[in-house]
């Protein structure tokens, strides 16, 4: 397979600008595909321990037969790994094995390896290349385009990195059959963020294509991932250091996301994307709080989340005051104001400073718990 028969979606950031390759079933021959990308026969290639035995022998053989020299580091699965010391561990290992400014760091796997391995990219040696092989439909989507790394601190997801562009994402679509249900909902939690915050028209193909999409037909999969890679392609284009507030729409769901994720423990109590999906029911709910739009839009929104089997309610054991303080951690909050990206209607979203603490409590009392009975609204 040549790179003329993957779709090709272009990141323009001037000297930064990268290209996001889409296709299926082309991982053997990766190494050719990656050779403009590279600028030395020497890579580092971080995985984890499922992807090692799923997709790396494929990989391998297409970068080996394509004469680099190919240094596996392997990491343990789970969101557990993505630490400051998992990141020491392994730039110590790039540096014992002996590395240089042109050898490149490649990650193989989910959100978790790429935001990880992206933020070794962006220290080792002052950065060296990075290229993003993106397998769940979180990272597909999302997490490899846009240049975010990351790792979780105790006070925190994602609190220590930097914006560090890959050269080049290779999505492989076909990679996605593999993924387990519960892995397929969280990515999809990250999907249907596309179209709520930025895109009224992906929205409304998401409501007719989403049960084929969680029933991975690999067309609309891969039709939703190049949607899902342009969107945000363009968004970065225009904000790519989350300045002007564009970026910061997709983070829609997020700041209730990452709370949630935060008070559940971040060890696997609750995915990712699963939290991305309550966390975007719950913004609905609070933009009708602050008469933004009427309650028909975060009923409406429910109602195709429960259809789906997204999760539209966190864990009835959670304290608003704990949830609250992870708020106030946020790296979005500023002072002691809470923001959130709240919606004006699918499609149209607006960053709101200076949230009032009542307002966020009351809809965790009133839509953030399962309730055995009867609610006013
Ligand atoms: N950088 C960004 O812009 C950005 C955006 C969104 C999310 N994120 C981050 O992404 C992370 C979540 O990513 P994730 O949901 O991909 O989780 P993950 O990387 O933990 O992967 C989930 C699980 O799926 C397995 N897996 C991966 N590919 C597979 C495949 N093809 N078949 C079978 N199993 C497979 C992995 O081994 C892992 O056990 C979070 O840390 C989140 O903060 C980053």
């Amino acid at each position: 397979m040549t790179s003329e028969e993957l779709t090709r979606i272009d990141v323009n950031l001037r000297e930064k600008a990268y290209p996001i390759f889409i296709g299926s079933n082309f991982l053997p021959q990766i190494g050719t595909l990656i050779q403009p990308y590279t600028r030395s026969k020497k890579m580092f290639l971080i995985t984890d321990n499922l992807l090692e035995v799923l997709y790396l022998p494929y990989v391998l053989e297409g970068l080996e037969a394509a004469g680099y020299e190919v240094y596996v580091l392997t990491i343990e699965m789970g969101e557990g790994s993505k630490t400051f010391k998992e990141a020491e561990k392994l730039l110590e290992k790039m540096l014992k094995i002996g590395c240089d400014r042109e050898c490149a760091i490649v990650s193989l796997g989910g959100g978790v390896v790429g935001d990880l391995a992206g933020f070794c990219a962006s220290i080792l040696l002052r950065g060296v290349d990075f290229i993003q092989i993106p397998t769940t439909l979180l990272a597909q989507t999302d997490s490899s385009v846009g240049g975010k790394t990351a790792v979780n601190m105790a006070a925190g997801k994602n609190l220590v990195g930097s914006f560090y562009q890959p050269k080049a994402v290779f999505i492989d679509v076909h990679t996605l059959k593999t993924l387990d249900e519960h892995q397929v909902l969280a990515g999809f939690g990250e999907v249907v963020k596309y179209g709520l915050a930025l895109n009224a028209d992906f929205w409304n193909w998401l409501e007719t294509a989403g049960d084929q999409i969680l029933a991975m037909n690999e067309e609309m999969c891969r039709y939703a991932v190049e949607q899902c890679c342009r969107i945000k392609a363009a968004v970065v284009e225009s904000d790519e250091l989350e300045q002007t507030g564009l970026r910061s729409l997709l983070n829609f769901g997020h700041t209730f996301a990452h709370a949630i994720e935060a008070v559940s423990g971040m060890r696997g109590a609750i995915l990712h994307g699963e939290a991305v999906a309550i966390g975007s029911i719950l913004a609905a709910w609070l933009s009708v709080d602050m008469n933004l739009c009427s309650q028909e839009l975060p009923e409406k929104i429910s109602a195709q989340f429960e259809k789906w089997g997204l999760p539209t309610q966190f864990d009835a054991t959670l304290k608003n005051s704990d949830l609250i303080a992870a708020m106030k951690k946020d790296k979005k909050t500023t002072g002691d104001h809470l923001n959130f990206v709240l919606l004006e209607s699918i499609g149209n979203s607006v960053l709101a400073h200076d949230v009032p603490i009542k307002s966020v409590e009351y809809i965790f009392n009133e839509k953030g718990r399962k309730k055995s009975g009867f609610s006013f609204y």
